[in-house]
């Protein structure tokens, strides 16, 4: 009886200490404030817990009013520090390779791929971004996407325009898509890229999501829309590797066979098809969002839409060529349009935080962050900051008039910053720039339904956005804009 009694004490004190421990962890010297929350689950139903508004997440706001803007918390079984602080998140980028390593969540990890251009470190990573930015950057954009994107546009807009009415988030996903696949792995995977589509949509919503492998949960559904799409992949690449080795034509698939190829390569199997899954995910996924909502927020501001209609206008009117298409040199002279598009990745904060590990103990702002945490940066903060940006939350594209900013200055990273910027950012830009160009001088659009967009905190729109898309010179409707 006593003997029992002792062993309960014992157990108690243990799980005492454990609670003690998890709210106290081990520091050589003074952690940031926060809280860590329960045990193992930590803060993560709250930081996870969706929210309507496009300003910083409730979770955030509150803990920086209580905290200040480095404080720490604890998320999926994880030791984190938030930062909110442009300074902070610079001096972090800045250190990539040294005190930090890129980081994705781990269920991101285990979604997207270990082994992906997101988590590569070092001369790995470098080497991934090459190739992604051979495919996917201002040159090649320049030589060899343009005219095709630009013919794709026109396409599609006349399609959708036969049509009562689309939802413009899946439209517009489906086209990017489309198009990223075929630039991947060519025309005559066709069938298999629409296979993979599918193993896509299954995986979505469960991203960014508690990683409970447990059947029916978001996460579950997603891994098991990985297992599926790597499948296809595969058997994508080996199909690939056996033929034999084309001179016209070539696509990124090609170019992914051939390095695998080269005596000494340090293009794994597993790497190039963590590559391939991700790429066409990285595109559609972020750039239709993007075009969503600054859509959504042309809407709101009629000023804005009359002036973009005004600069595409004209340039259709300076024309040398009359129905020629959009060239490089007029896509550059698109001074609003693109004010537009930065104005809408600020406002739109699409990707919601940027996470890195900490390798080295960091001393900062009097706090010491402990190797093995994770930093969150949180990009929102800054985007939102009243003193850097009047009226946060209102669509003000002329706010970017003159601004001397470098592609991710400290006050907007949109895009991220340092050797990790964006791969696709140029790509995004020329998307959305072409697709207003010719919605705004074809076209006019009605919104049929406006769904609310709801972030937990990745950006969905569950209601979608759905639109009727008219040719300019017809009137239908007697009274209708
Ligand atoms: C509006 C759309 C997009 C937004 C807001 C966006 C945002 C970002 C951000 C913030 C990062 C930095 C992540 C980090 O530092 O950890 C990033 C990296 C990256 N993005 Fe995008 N992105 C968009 C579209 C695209 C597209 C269309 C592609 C594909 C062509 C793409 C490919 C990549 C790649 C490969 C990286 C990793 C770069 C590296 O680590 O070197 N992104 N993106
Ligand atoms: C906004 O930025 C200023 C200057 O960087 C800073 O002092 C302030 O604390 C920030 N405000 C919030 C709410 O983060
Ligand atoms: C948009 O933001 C980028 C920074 O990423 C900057 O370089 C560019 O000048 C901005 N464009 C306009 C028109 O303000």
């Amino acid at each position: 009886m006593a003997y029992s009694l002792l062993c309960m004490i014992v157990f108690f004190l243990g799980i005492l200490l454990w609670i003690y421990h998890w709210k106290n962890p081990r520091c050589n010297g003074k952690l940031p404030p926060g809280s860590m929350g329960l045990p193992v689950i930590g803060e993560s139903f709250q930081f996870f817990a969706p929210y309507t508004t496009s300003d910083v997440s409730p979770f955030i706001k509150t803990r920086m009013e209580r905290y200040g803007s480095l404080f720490r918390t604890s998320l999926v079984g994880r030791k984190i520090v938030v930062s909110t602080d442009p300074d902070v998140n610079r001096f972090i980028f800045q250190q990539e390779g040294k005190l930090v390593q890129s980081w994705y969540m781990d269920s991101f990890d285990d979604i997207v791929g270990k082994e992906n251009v997101l988590s590569s470190h070092g001369f790995l990573h470098k080497y991934l971004r090459n190739l992604v930015l051979n495919m996917f950057g201002s040159e090649a954009l320049k030589e060899k996407h343009l005219s095709e994107l630009d013919g794709l546009t026109i396409k599609h807009l006349q399609l959708w325009s036969t049509q009562p009415s689309v939802e413009l988030k899946q439209a517009i996903s489906n086209m990017i898509y489309d198009f990223t696949v075929r630039k991947l792995f060519g025309w005559k995977e066709s069938r298999s890229a629409e296979k993979l589509r599918g193993c896509y949509s299954a995986f979505i919503e469960g991203l960014i999501s508690f990683p409970l492998n447990i059947p029916g949960t978001a996460y579950w559904q997603c891994l098991q829309g990985r297992n599926k799409a790597m499948k296809v992949v595969k058997s994508m690449l080996h199909d690939r590797r056996r033929a034999s080795p084309k001179k016209q034509d070539r696509d990124f698939l090609d170019t992914i066979v051939e390095e695998m190829s080269k005596p000494g390569s340090i293009l794994s199997e597993q790497t190039a098809l963590d590559l391939l899954f991700a790429l066409p995910f990285a595109a559609f996924e972020s750039a239709s969002s993007a075009v969503v909502l600054a859509l959504k927020n042309l809407r709101s501001n009629p000023l804005a839409l009359a002036e973009l209609t005004q600069e595409h206008e004209t340039i259709l009117r300076e024309k040398e060529t009359k129905g020629s298409s959009i060239t490089w040199k007029e896509y550059k002279s698109m001074t609003f349009t693109h004010m537009v598009i930065n104005e809408t990745i600020r406002l739109g904060n699409i990707v919601p935080a940027i996470f890195r590990k900490v390798v080295k103990d960091i001393e900062i702002e009097g706090y010491t962050i402990p190797a093995g945490w994770i930093i969150l940066a949180c990009t929102p903060a800054v985007h939102l900051n009243s003193t850097k940006y009047q009226d946060p939350l209102t669509f003000n594209p002329w706010r970017w008039k003159g601004r001397e900013l470098n592609a991710g200055s400290k006050f907007f990273m949109g895009f991220g910053s340092g050797v990790r910027l964006c791969a696709g950012a140029e790509f995004v830009k020329l998307q959305i720039a072409i697709l207003l160009h010719y919605l705004v001088t074809n076209h006019r659009w009605t919104v049929t339904n406006d769904g609310k967009a709801v972030r937990q905190p990745g950006l969905l729109f569950p209601e979608g956005f759905h639109v009727r898309i008219l040719n300019k010179n017809s009137y239908e409707v007697a009274g209708e804009r």
